[in-house]
């Protein structure tokens, strides 16, 4: 499929894909996706950084593909690798046979049959419909040196392989980086991306979210949740909920067959919306309800 021709374009791509977003992030994405400039989405957890380039490779019919971040991860594993068990079996099957010519075994050894392709390698590769979407997610749990490897990565789209020689992409992949800023990722990385800071939805936008996600859910129960975690959002927690937790949160009062929150629904339920003990032990008792009365009566009748 082809790219968008407007924001609003973008926006109706991503509805189809039940994923909703607003006007500043369906400008910032057609404007990625028309000049080719990769995409940095930072923000806060479970706010849609991830599920974007999902929604993105789906709406477009491209191939997803994915490389996951964490500390120490290198080039071997992000790029590609030799295959050293096939190789090892080739060098014994060769000697089994008798006679071992090194030079010429050695070129046997390092072609494409022994390469592990890792996601940039494969990002760099030719796919059916067009090119692939590339999701570097969660950029900041890697380390300086892999970033400063990334950076030159995404300059050129072209790998070099001392065996093998230089691959080009054809096409440069939809590139797109997600970061939840456990530390700060480097000015010349970022200024390679357009830059979008991804904030938690406004009560409507966060409502059409669980609209799209958890359908099943009565309005009247969806304007509790939301209004809820919203709230929850404005106390002093050591990791608010996401939308990822409202969206739980509704499944899971819905698999109760609750129809509207109360402090005893709310005091059995909190694991769904906070993953802490101490934010959890905040919340229970009067407190749950203190917050659930203030919803009440911000809560026009739906
Ligand atoms: N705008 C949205 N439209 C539809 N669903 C959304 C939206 N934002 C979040 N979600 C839902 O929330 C879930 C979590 O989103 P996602 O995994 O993309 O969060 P994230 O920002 O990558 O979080 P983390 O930083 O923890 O990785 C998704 O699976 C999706 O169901
Ligand atoms: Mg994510």
């Amino acid at each position: 499929m082809q790219n968008p021709t407007s924001i609003g374009a973008v926006q109706d791509m991503l509805a189809g894909q039940d994923y909703v977003c607003g006007r500043a992030l369906g400008t910032v994405t057609y404007l990625a996706l028309t000049l080719g400039r990769p995409l940095f989405l930072e923000g806060e957890a479970g706010t849609g950084k991830t599920e974007i380039a999902k929604a993105i490779a789906a709406g477009l019919g491209r191939r997803l593909i994915r490389l996951q971040c964490y500390e120490g991860l290198d080039a071997a594993s992000a790029v590609y690798e030799w295959n050293f068990a096939e190789q090892m079996i080739a060098i014994r099957t060769a000697e089994a046979a008798g006679g071992v010519d090194r030079g010429h075994l050695k070129d046997e050894l390092f072609t494409e049959d022994y390469l592990v392709e890792r996601p940039l390698l494969q990002a760099m590769r030719p796919q059916a419909g067009g090119a692939p979407v590339l999701l570097i997610d969660e950029i900041d749990r890697t380390d300086e040196p892999f970033e400063a490897f990334l950076l030159e990565a995404l300059s050129d789209f072209q790998v070099t392989i001392p065996e093998l020689g230089t691959i080009h992409a054809p096409e440069p992949p939809i590139v797109i980086l997600t970061s939840n800023r456990t530390r700060e990722v480097h000015d010349a990385l970022k200024r390679r991306c357009l830059y979008h800071w991804v904030d938690y939805p406004t009560f409507e936008r966060e409502i059409d979210i669980l609209q799209a996600r958890a359908p099943e859910a009565a309005e009247q129960l969806s304007r509790e949740v939301v209004a809820f975690v919203q709230a929850l959002r404005t106390e002093d927690l050591f990791k608010k909920p996401g939308v990822a937790e409202t969206i739980d949160w509704a499944k899971c009062l819905l698999a109760l067959d609750v129809i509207s929150l109360s402090p005893e629904v709310i005091a059995d339920t909190l694991g769904a919306i906070l993953k802490y003990q101490d934010d959890i032990a905040r919340m229970q008792g009067s407190e749950a309800k203190r917050i659930l009365d203030e919803v009440r009566s911000t809560l026009a009748p739906a």
